[in-house]
């Protein structure tokens, strides 16, 4: 069983005036999917206390995946995406991709998350949008494919015929 981890990005959230429903839907889908969550936290949207909560997770081996919501558009506080860029030691630019073109065929909107993705030691860090529809969507698109990922990246996996 692979642990997983959520960080929810909002700085209304953070502030207490806005409800994060984005947190709780990545857990009930990841745990639905086999995941242990083994934290969930709320930040707001600070560049720094990102990169920081990422590399505790990833260099302290605490999480597997650790998916991200929020702060991936064009608002001027928005910087998920740099934030993950700046820690991740290898990009896996195929699982935005792969989120962006799925997420074109329900809303042209899709093209403005900037969400990106990599791998630090042990860990596949992955941004999703901020909106809980978003992260349904976005989610059930990419979840199916994210095991095989980590299997590969744990050294787990016995063959790529899916
Ligand atoms: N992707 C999917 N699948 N569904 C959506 O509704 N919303 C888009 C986009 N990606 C959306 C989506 C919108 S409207 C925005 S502004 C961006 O995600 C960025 O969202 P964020 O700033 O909350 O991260």
């Amino acid at each position: 069983m692979y642990r997983a981890a959520v960080i929810t990005l909002s700085d209304s959230g953070y502030a207490g005036n806005r409800e994060d429903k984005s947190g709780p839907v990545i857990q009930e889908l990841v745990t639905a999917a086999g995941y242990q969550v083994v934290s969930a936290q709320l930040l707001p949207d600070d560049s720094a206390l990102l990169q920081a909560a990422l590399i505790a997770l990833c260099d302290g081996d605490q999480a597997d995946l650790i998916l991200t919501t929020g702060g991936t558009g064009f608002s001027p506080r928005d910087c998920t995406p740099e934030a993950t860029l700046a820690v991740v030691e290898r990009p896996a630019p195929g699982i935005a991709e792969a989120m962006r073109w799925n997420s074109l065929q329900i809303t042209p909107r899709a093209m403005l998350s900037r969400a990106a993705a990599g791998i630090r030691k042990g860990a596949l860090i992955v941004n999703l949008p901020g909106s809980p529809k978003a992260v349904k969507e976005c989610l059930a698109f990419i979840l199916p494919s994210l095991a095989h990922g980590l299997e590969i990246l744990k050294g787990d996996a016995n063959n790529c015929a899916r």
